[in-house]
Order: C-alpha cells, then structure tokens, then sequence
C-alpha cells in the first residue's frame, strides 16, 4: 500500500475551511488598490487587539521586527543587555545583536520547553560580570504555550526592567485567564503562514498598553515620521503589515478562536494516544497552548531511526530546534547565564514534531500515532 499523502500544516484544509469568502476579501483588497496602510490594516489591528484585550496593535513586516521595534523604541543601545532563552527561534536574540546590545542566555523548564525562572539570577550576575546593564528580559511562548509569565513579570518588575513577550507561536494561548497578547510591557507576534494565525507571506505585529511607546512605534514603523511620512522626526524602518495580507488576516481572526479549540482536540488524541511511549508536551496548570507545534521526545540516538520511520510511512516531522541559538555560529560570543544551558543542550537530540493542525481529522491522526508507536516499539527492540 502506498503511504497516504500528510502535510505537516495543511494550509489548504484552511482554505477550504475558510471557503470563498478568502478569495473575495483578497481580490477586494487587489480592486480597491490601498495597498500599503489600506483600511483593512486599521480593522485587523483592532480586531487583534479585542482578540487578546491589548490596548494598541501596531502591524509590522514580521514577527522578528516586531521584537525589534520595542527594542528600538527603548533605545536599547552597545552596553545593554536582554536576558532571553536560548531554546527558540534565532530571531528571539538576533534582533538584540542588531541593536549592538547583547542577548544573554538562560536554560529552559524541562517540562514545558519554556524560560526557566530559576535561571534568571544568574542571567544578572552574568550581566554585572560583564559590565552590561540588563535593560529587558524577552521570554518565548514555545510551542505555543504561554511562558511562565506571573514569576517573570515579579523578576522584571523588581529589577526594573521591560518584559517583552515573544508570542510569535503562543498568541491567542492563555494564562491564567490572561490571553497571550495582552501580556508584558509589548507581546509581539508573528503571521508567517505556519504560526497558529498565519497569513499568505510575511507579517507581525506588536501589542501594547502603554501609549508613549505604541506612538513611537507608530512612528518607528514608517521610517520615523512626525506629523507626516515627509516628516522624519526620528530614525526608523519600513516595517508595515500589507493590507493584502492583513485581507487575509482578518479572514483568519474570524476562526481563530474555534481553531484554537481544534487544536485541543488534536493535542489531546496525541497525548492520550502516544503518552506511554514518548515524553508528551507537558501544559501547566491554567494555561491554554496554541500547539503551534506538537512535539514529543524521544531517546537521542533513536530519534534519526524513528523520523526515517516515519518519513517511509509518509508521515512528516520536524525538529524545533536542533541547534540552541547560543550554539549557533553567530551567537557563540554572547554569554550564557550560569555554567551553561543543559537542558537546552540535551533536549535538541531528543525533540520531534508531529502534524500539528487544526483540520487534522481523527482518522489520518490515528495513522499517525499507529506508525508513532510501531516506529517507537521497533526503536526499543532494537536497544
Ligand atoms: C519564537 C519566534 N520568534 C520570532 C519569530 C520570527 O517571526 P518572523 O518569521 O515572522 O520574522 C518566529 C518565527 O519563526 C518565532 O517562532
């Protein structure tokens, strides 16, 4: 039998989902030709914000400026440092570098992949050491799962320094009854096409409740400008979300929400039927994951043998993330908080990620999780 055809996202169930009313917002946006700042960028703005119960969205080109634009309305400058972990994307810690500052690493909870607090003492006194002054703390919602947000908040209040939430995979999850957006002193997310609310392309977007910074982000965003673009009252960028993408986007919002309770179902079947055999993403108490990915560990020098498994029985994987930033070529220089990142370190070898999507029906999932358990079983026999 021939393996059946699996997508790891599967945009065009979406689409199909979605139905015409897609393609005639798209077109409608192409006809109207606003296509730079155009109507529909204003009303997905508000529709994001009301989403999550921020007070301002700004929309960005993507989701790495919209960690940048905070930084640079900071004015994070060469001296200062932002404490973030080193187990995410490397956008989380490349836009510190672009600035001149330097990112600081800490390790991550085991159990849910995100920012381990007890970490970030070090992160200070490595700070101090190096005679950097720590002007902001990114944490990541990985996976999906909103970061541990109330002791980090305590830390970052305490230390007096900004909380920028990096929910590119989390927005829209929740935290204790908080929804992932409306948290830190900005939340930034990201709308490439596989984020839980993906567009067609590139896109981001910054939330935030305090107005001096939603206003020099507004200005940011449009190469600095003041009363008009012609009136450059500060150096900037050209950062603006497309109003094509935002068409699509406000398409998107509108089953955001069921979407998100999809993905419950689809983490649950998962978990239940693949927790005897592999070590399952771990929620806390009180939190809601946007399984942005579903990703399960299993034994280091196993895991090549189990994906090729997989991949011959045409169920795709991925691995988030092989390498920790703090170990890639161009972030090798900057420092760790502590003795180093363990955990980080060893659960690279030991990470896979399923098909994870909303429109994942029961049957194709039950595929997945039978080729799972064989793939697992025959890794085991083999020890
Ligand atoms: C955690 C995290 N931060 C930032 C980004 C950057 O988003 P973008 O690709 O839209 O620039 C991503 C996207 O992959 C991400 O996963």
């Amino acid at each position: 039998m021939s393996a059946p055809k699996i997508d790891f996202i599967d945009l065009k169930a979406q689409r199909r989902h979605i139905g015409q009313a897609m393609d005639d917002a798209i077109l409608a946006a192409v006809h109207e030709g606003n296509y730079i700042l155009g109507p529909q960028v204003k009303e997905f703005e508000g529709k994001l914000a009301a989403f999550c119960g921020a007070k301002h969205a700004i929309g960005c080109a993507n989701g790495t400026d919209a960690i940048a634009l905070p930084l640079m309305a900071m004015k994070l400058r060469p001296g200062d440092a932002v404490i973030c972990p080193s187990f995410t994307f490397a956008a989380t810690a490349e836009v510190v570098a672009w600035l001149g500052a330097t990112p600081i690493f800490v390790d991550i909870d085991e159990a849910t992949y995100n920012m381990d607090i007890k970490g970030l003492g070090a992160a200070m006194s490595t700070a101090k050491q190096n005679n950097l002054t720590v002007r902001a703390l990114i944490a990541v919602d990985l996976f999906g799962q909103p970061a541990d947000y109330d002791p980090i908040a305590d830390f970052c209040k305490t230390n007096n320094i900004m909380l920028i939430a990096d929910s590119a995979q989390g927005f829209g999850g929740s935290y204790k009854g908080r929804v992932a957006g409306s948290i830190g002193d900005f939340a930034t997310t990201s709308f490439f096409p596989a984020k839980p609310l993906g567009c067609y392309g590139d896109g981001g977007a910054i939330l935030t409740a305090h107005d001096e910074y939603h206003a020099v982000i507004r200005s940011l965003h449009v190469h600095g400008k003041g009363t008009d673009k012609y009136d450059n009252v500060r150096i900037g960028v050209n950062s603006r979300l497309d109003t094509v993408q935002a068409a699509v986007l406000l398409q998107k919002i509108a089953v955001f929400a069921e979407e998100i309770e999809n993905r419950q179902v689809v983490a649950k079947r998962y978990n239940d039927g693949l927790g005897d055999v592999a070590v399952t993403p771990h929620v806390m108490d009180g939190c809601v994951s946007t399984w942005a990915q579903y990703v399960i560990r299993v034994n280091a020098d196993k895991r090549a043998g189990f994906i090729d498994a997989l991949k011959a029985k045409g169920v795709p994987t991925a691995i988030y993330y092989p390498k920790p930033v703090h170990q890639q070529t161009a972030y090798k220089r900057f420092p760790v908080a502590g003795n180093g990142l363990p955990v980080s370190d060893r659960v690279c070898h030991e990470v896979v990620a399923l098909p994870m999507h909303p429109y994942l029906d029961e049957a194709t999932q039950g595929y997945i999780i039978e080729t799972a358990r064989d793939a697992l079983k025959g890794a085991a026999a083999a020890a």
